[in-house]
C-alpha cells in the first residue's frame, strides 16, 4: 500500500495511507498524541520498577522512541516489544524527524539502532532499554502473563474492525501480567464493550488534543 509523509500540527511527521485515508498518528500532532495517550496515561502509571511494554503496531517507531526518551530521564529499565506485520523501510525512516524534535542525548543514534535492530531478537539499545521487534500479525499474538503495559495502536475501528474484537482483547488480557494496563487512543463504546467482555475493567479518560476521550483498561 502506498505510504506518504505528512507533517502534523506539532511539527512531527507521520505516515499517511492515501488509499485508506488513514494516518499512523493524529494530524493534530503525532508526538503530542503519543505523549498523552501512551506516556502520560500509560507509562507514567508504572514507575519505580522495571517495566515490560508490548506495542501493537510498531510502525514508525515513534512510541518506542518516546518511551526510550522517558527512560533516559527517569532511569527506568524498559523491556520493549513492538509487533508489526508491515515494517517501514530504511529509506522511509529518513523522513521521520522524531530525534530532532525530542532532543534526547544520542537520540538519532538510538532511533536508528531501533530500526536497524534484527527482527525476533532482543537488542539492547542502551544499558536500560532493550527492544524486541516481532514481525507478526496481531491475530497471532499468544503471549501469556508477560507485560505490564500494552500500547494498543492499531489503525482505527472504521478501517480494521477485526483488530478491535473480543478475540484480540482476550489475547491482550492474557499477555498482560496481573495489574497490567492497556491504553489506546480509541474510545468507541463497541471497543469498550469488547474489552469488558475480554475481562478488562475499562475507563474513559480525556483524550489528546483533537479527541475528546480515550480508553484505559486494567487487568485485575
Ligand atoms: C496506527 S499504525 C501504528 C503506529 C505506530 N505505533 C507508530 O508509532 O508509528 C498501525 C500499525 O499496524 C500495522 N498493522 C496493520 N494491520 C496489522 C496486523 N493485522 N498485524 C500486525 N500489524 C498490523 C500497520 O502496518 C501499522 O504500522
Amino acid at each position: 500500500m502506498k505510504r506518504e509523509f505528512i507533517i502534523t500540527e506539532d511539527g512531527s511527521v507521520t505516515i499517511h495511507l492515501p488509499e485508506m485515508q488513514e494516518s499512523y498518528h493524529s494530524k493534530f500532532g503525532a508526538i503530542q498524541e503519543a505523549n498523552h495517550v501512551f506516556i502520560h496515561n500509560g507509562l507514567n502509571l508504572i514507575q519505580g520498577q522495571p517495566i515490560s511494554v508490548l506495542e501493537i503496531g510498531f510502525g514508525t517507531g515513534l512510541n518506542a522512541f518516546i518511551t526510550y526518551c522517558e527512560g533516559v530521564k527517569s532511569g527506568q529499565i524498559i523491556d520493549y516489544t513492538g509487533v508489526e506485520a508491515y515494517p517501514v523501510t530504511i529509506d522511509e525512516i529518513t523522513h521521520l524527524n522524531y530525534p530532532l524534535l525530542l532532543e534526547t542525548p544520542n537520540g538519532q543514534q538510538a532511533f536508528e539502532a531501533m530500526h536497524n535492530a534484527e527482527w525476533e531478537t532482543k537488542t539492547p539499545v542502551s544499558n536500560i532499554f532493550s527492544l524486541t521487534k516481532r514481525k507478526q500479525f496481531f491475530q497471532d499474538i499468544n503471549d501469556v502473563n508477560r507485560y505490564n503495559l500494552i500500547y494498543f495502536d492499531a489503525f482505527g475501528y472504521q478501517f480494521q474492525p477485526d483488530l478491535w474484537s473480543v478475540d484480540i482483547f482476550k489475547r491482550m488480557y492474557a499477555a498482560l501480567k496481573n495489574d497490567g494496563i492497556l491504553v489506546t487512543y480509541a474510545c468507541r463504546t463497541i471497543i469498550k464493550k469488547a474489552m469488558i467482555e475480554a475481562g478488562f475493567s475499562v475507563e474513559k479518560i480525556p483524550g489528546p488534543p483533537g479527541k475528546r476521550e480515550m480508553l484505559r483498561a486494567f487487568k485485575s
